[in-house]
């Protein structure tokens, strides 16, 4: 063979690869593109951003931890350019605690340092998940979702107290939050 054969005869078997590679990646996108439509996530839970504050679950009065008659501890949390309210949740240690949150804005999220919470909260949406502290003390919850120019100063705080002490404080009532006044 001559030179420009072996030449071309290579040039074929890379064009071969590279229309492999693409053919395969368009495959991805229509594959997870008609899935996802066929079979969207069982549970979105949709809410208006405009009126978070005005109405429903999420008003001011109703943020932090509160435990409802069955026991169950639920803690409520909004996102906002930039900072969380509140800006330090209450929760006791060994017990399963549900969080609930959303933005009023742009995308937020935010991890609890040690713990497997990592979530992200996206105006429209509310984000649920249930996680147990197994240790006391306090950790930092930094904004983990780049959110505009304030987003390194977004952060709150997470109290992890006894559960006997939490239920003592639990039993006046109140939405439990260690907000520092
Ligand atoms: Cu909020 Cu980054």
């Amino acid at each position: 063979m001559s030179g420009e054969a072996v030449a071309f005869a290579a040039e074929r078997r890379w064009a071969i690869v590279v229309g492999v590679i693409i053919a395969s990646l368009v495959a991805i996108m229509v594959i997870t593109g008609l899935h996802w439509a066929a079979m969207p996530p069982s549970r979105v839970e949709t809410i208006d951003p405009r009126t978070l504050h005005v109405s429903g679950e999420f008003v001011e009065g109703n943020l932090g931890t509160s435990v409802s008659a069955d026991g169950k501890v639920v803690v409520r949390l909004i996102a906002q350019q930039y900072s969380f309210q509140p800006q330090c949740l209450l929760v006791p240690a060994g017990v399963p605690v549900t969080f609930r949150g959303t933005s009023t804005d742009v995308i937020h999220g935010f991890i609890i340092a040690g713990t497997n919470a990592n979530v992200m909260l996206v105006p429209g949406f509310v984000a649920t998940f249930t996680t147990t502290f197994r240790k006391t003390g306090e950790i930092a919850m930094p904004c983990h979702e780049y959110c505009g120019t304030g987003h390194e100063g977004m952060w709150a705080r997470v109290q992890v107290i006894a559960a006997d002490e939490f239920r003592a404080r639990a039993g006046r009532g109140e939405r439990l939050s260690c907000v520092r006044r």
